[in-house]
């Protein structure tokens, strides 16, 4: 009977651990919950320490804060690329790499975006709703805070002096082939790919790579998943909440239309973004520690570009209750055993 006991207790335990997992411990492989479907909210992100650059996902749902401003930022001329702009000093030597072997193979890279502060992004967003109209914005723009541009870490590339431009044909320029062959090699993701939109929630943009380092530029191509799937899947631990239901309304009596006819993102052709911001001052870095971007942020005003939507963090509430389950069912593991112990030897 005892060692019944003890084994269907310790089998418990071992099954609320690996039930409960998911939710637990910083790192390692495992998701939230499945990826959200793509929508609008305002969810801070986590992990989004500035020492956690390469796992931090921002996405439509998912932002930083509006103060989140990369300690490092340094001129992409220190890695010897045309154009302007910041990105992270964590960037510089893979970029220094990948300008050259794209030059080497006739296929010269130069930087038409790079770092954009929060109110920066806010004026590229506010740009395409002015040319585009609001919905068709979303899906070719980041609103403030949602941005990998506000990371830092975000390159919208272009082919060098005298080759192809930015937007339209720069996919299929030798510049815009290198890339997306060789990107990867160098650390960048090429984040919003062709025919990902259902994933990514963005139109293609064959410009816009991501750099998050060597090792998970590689894993995120053997995986065959987009960024967003991958690093949702194996580093964000934020909990999203299933969007609210749309409200039901009683059918009318009379047919009327329902629907907004939406533009056709292949006959619109997107018009050049906005110059990059100019640049900005950025705190020198820390020579002791990482530092943590703010969490606290002024109150959003009345231009404030999100729909509202339910927002939060919860993700540490999750781990604690968790937590709690996985000692409790644990106790019970360990009295079982000293019963069994006490059975056999008594
Ligand atoms: N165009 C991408 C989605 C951005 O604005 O960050
Ligand atoms: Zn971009």
């Amino acid at each position: 009977m005892l060692p019944r006991l003890a084994a269907a207790a310790a089998g418990l335990a071992l099954l609320a651990i690996l039930v409960l997992s998911p939710v637990l411990g910083p790192a390692g492989a495992r998701a939230m919950g499945p990826l959200p479907d793509c929508r609008y909210d305002d969810i801070l992100t986590t992990p989004r320490g500035y020492g956690d650059w390469s796992i931090t996902l921002v996405d439509t749902i998912l932002r930083v804060p509006r103060g989140y401003v990369p300690p490092d930022l340094v001129s992409t001329k220190q890695a010897g690329i045309e154009g302007g702009g910041k990105v992270r000093a964590v960037m510089i030597d893979d970029l220094r790499a990948m300008t050259e072997a794209a030059a080497l193979a006739d296929a010269g890279i130069a930087v038409q975006s790079a770092y954009r502060s929060y109110e920066a992004q806010k004026s590229v967003f506010d740009s395409w709703v002015a040319a585009l109209g609001y919905r068709r914005a979303l899906e070719v723009s980041a609103r403030p805070g949602h941005s990998e541009h506000q990371l830092g870490l975000a390159l919208d590339v272009r082919s060098a002096s005298g080759g192809l431009p930015f937007t339209g044909t720069f996919g299929t320029s030798p510049a815009g082939k290198w890339m997306k062959a060789n990107a990867w090699k160098y650390g960048f993701v090429m984040s919003y790919p062709r025919r990902s939109m259902d994933v990514t929630c963005y139109d293609f943009e064959p410009w816009h790579f991501r750099y998050v380092g060597r090792d998970v530029a590689a894993a995120v191509r053997a995986s065959g998943l987009t960024l967003r799937e991958y690093l949702w899947a194996n580093y964000t631990t934020t909990i999203v909440p299933p969007a609210p239901p749309k409200p039901t309304r009683a059918p009318a009596k009379t047919a009327a239309p329902t629907a907004t006819p939406k533009p056709s993102p292949t006959t619109t052709p997107p018009p050049t973004p906005p110059p990059p911001p100019p640049p900005t001052a950025a705190p020198a870095p820390s020579p002791t520690a990482t530092p943590v971007p703010p969490s606290a942020e002024p109150t959003p005003g009345p231009t404030a570009t999100a729909p509202p939507g339910p927002s939060g963090d919860v993700a540490g509430v999750a781990s604690v209750v968790a937590a709690g389950a996985v000692g409790v069912m644990g106790i019970l593991a360990l009295g079982a055993w000293v019963l069994l112990r006490r059975g056999r030897h008594g």
